[in-house]
């Protein structure tokens, strides 16, 4: 194993450069391959990860990541906050604090959820490095290798990488205008349960979907819950948008509807304050908790102790709603740049989703295209999106992408969405000229009744609920 470059008697100098290796060779690989877990050869990689560093450069008018516009924040409040806990609290601020959280974050959490009509527990709260952590220690929690977990199609893609590392077997399940199609829902338990398989748990993103945009119905949101209750099976219900609504009456969360015995319920400070504090939550109940908090011991011992304390003094201030109405109107007039945008710029024969509130659009174009090659034309022209294939398991949203409008100011949405438009022309003409053929092929789903045709047909791929007026 080891080289000998590296032992302790090589000369070393001490202002030197630690050595790396420029390339990891055939032969590194072979070392160390019979060494990897089973686990690591379903890992995936995150796209959104991926892509971070070539989007970092300045040039490039990313589309693609799910970042909150966090130079919203007031500089001069987060150095207030900083200093307060630096004079009156530095050493419990920069201690180990409860695996379980701080009493005074949840109190924070309690504030955020009982602003969509929820009231948890404490004792059903754990406080988690980010939302991502929470769906991790749920997977953590629930999964052995081959069980089923159950996801939406397209799901968050940050998703797929954990339900792959636990080695479960995903099932997407159609999203249309509606959200989640509960009737495919009902034949998919319906065959598992002929094959004597349940699955772990339904993992869904309701509200604003991450990465479709879209918002599961009131109606749909009761038969779930009613599902979920007859057939005793777990919903892990992702809500990180909910609070972040543009238009439109706010709906129910699952969590509300069901109060805690099926559906657990993850939420995080990401999009309503800052990504960067990394704090998120899990409600679950007790027997699931005492089992979560082994898992969060083992993983990281507690969360940061010293973002929590953040969160204590900024909501402390009492105008954390303030900041996110603020959003609110910020996300607003960036939503409205996107969708004229790709109105306006984008070829006939696309479709796209027109959310009432989150961080994305997703598009969908003719069936010859693919937005994992497209992206790669897209950085040319220095922008970036997320190619749809990244929130699915099974190879299908090969011609459907994400968009975020979150991050860039309009007039960069803008620009960013006429490139876009112009590769997928270029994409069309080509595709025009091989075929002689004049007719560009949409979408397969029938315009006319989205939700419907879904949830008829079995609704496999996402019927969107907006769709362009053919020019
Ligand atoms: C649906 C969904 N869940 C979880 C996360 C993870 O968020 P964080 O770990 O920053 O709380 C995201 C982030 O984009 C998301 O969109």
């Amino acid at each position: 194993m080891a080289d000998p470059s590296d032992s302790p008697s090589s000369p070393v100098d001490p202002g030197a450069r630690p050595h790396r290796r420029a390339h990891t060779t055939a032969r590194d690989l072979e070392r160390y391959s019979g060494l990897f877990a089973e686990r690591t050869r379903v890992m995936r990689s995150s796209a959104m990860r991926d892509l971070m560093e070539i989007t970092a450069r300045p040039e490039v008018i990313s589309l693609a990541g799910g970042l909150p516009d966090t130079s919203t924040f007031p500089p001069e409040s987060f150095a207030a906050q900083m200093t307060r806990i630096a004079h009156e609290s530095a050493a419990e601020a920069l201690q180990y604090g409860p695996t379980e959280g701080f009493a005074e974050t949840k109190e924070c959490i309690r504030e955020v959820m009982a602003a969509e009509g929820m009231d948890p527990d404490p004792d059903d709260v754990i406080v988690t490095t980010g939302g991502q952590q929470a769906i991790d220690l749920v997977a953590k929690t629930l999964v052995d290798p081959g069980d089923v977990v159950i996801a939406e199609a397209p799901t968050y893609p940050g998703a797929v990488p954990v339900f792959c590392s636990y080695q479960a077997e995903t099932v997407q399940v159609g999203v249309d205008a509606d959200g989640m199609v509960i009737g495919e829902l009902e034949r998919v338990l319906d065959r598992l349960a002929g094959e004597g398989r349940r699955p772990k748990f339904i993992y869904t993103v309701p509200s604003f979907q991450n990465p479709s945009g879209v918002t599961m119905s009131a109606e749909r949101r009761r038969r779930l819950v009613d599902l979920a209750r007859a057939r005793e099976l777990l919903v892990v219900e992702d809500n990180p948008y909910g609070l972040l609504r543009y238009e439109g009456r706010p709906v129910d969360p699952l969590y509300k509807l069901d109060g805690g015995d099926y559906v657990l319920y993850l939420g995080t400070f990401s999009k309503i304050l800052s990504p960067g504090i990394r704090l998120g939550w899990l409600c679950a109940p007790p027997p699931v908790m005492e089992k979560v908090v082994l898992g969060k011991q083992a993983a990281d011992l507690c969360t940061s102790t010293l973002t929590q304390y953040f969160v204590r003094e900024y909501f402390g201030e009492g105008s954390w709603r303030e900041y996110v109405d603020d959003l609110c109107g910020i996300y607003r007039e960036r939503r409205d740049a996107m969708v004229e945008s790709l109105e306006r710029f984008f070829p006939d024969g696309t479709t796209w989703s027109r959310p009432e509130g989150g961080l994305f659009c997703w598009a969908t174009l003719p069936s010859y295209i693919d937005t994992t090659d497209l992206l790669a034309k897209a950085l040319r022209e220095n922008v970036a999106f997320v190619p749809g294939a990244a929130a699915y398991v099974d190879g299908r949203g090969g011609s459907d992408m994400r968009l975020n409008f979150s991050a860039s100011p309009p007039e960069e949405i803008r620009e960013g969405i006429k490139r876009i438009g112009n590769v997928i022309a270029e994409q069309v003409a080509l595709y025009e000229s091989i075929t002689s053929e004049h007719r560009i092929p949409g979408p397969s789903a029938d315009p006319a009744a989205p939700g419907r045709e879904a949830e008829e047909a079995g609704g496999t791929s996402l019927v969107i609920p907006f769709r362009r007026e053919g020019r």
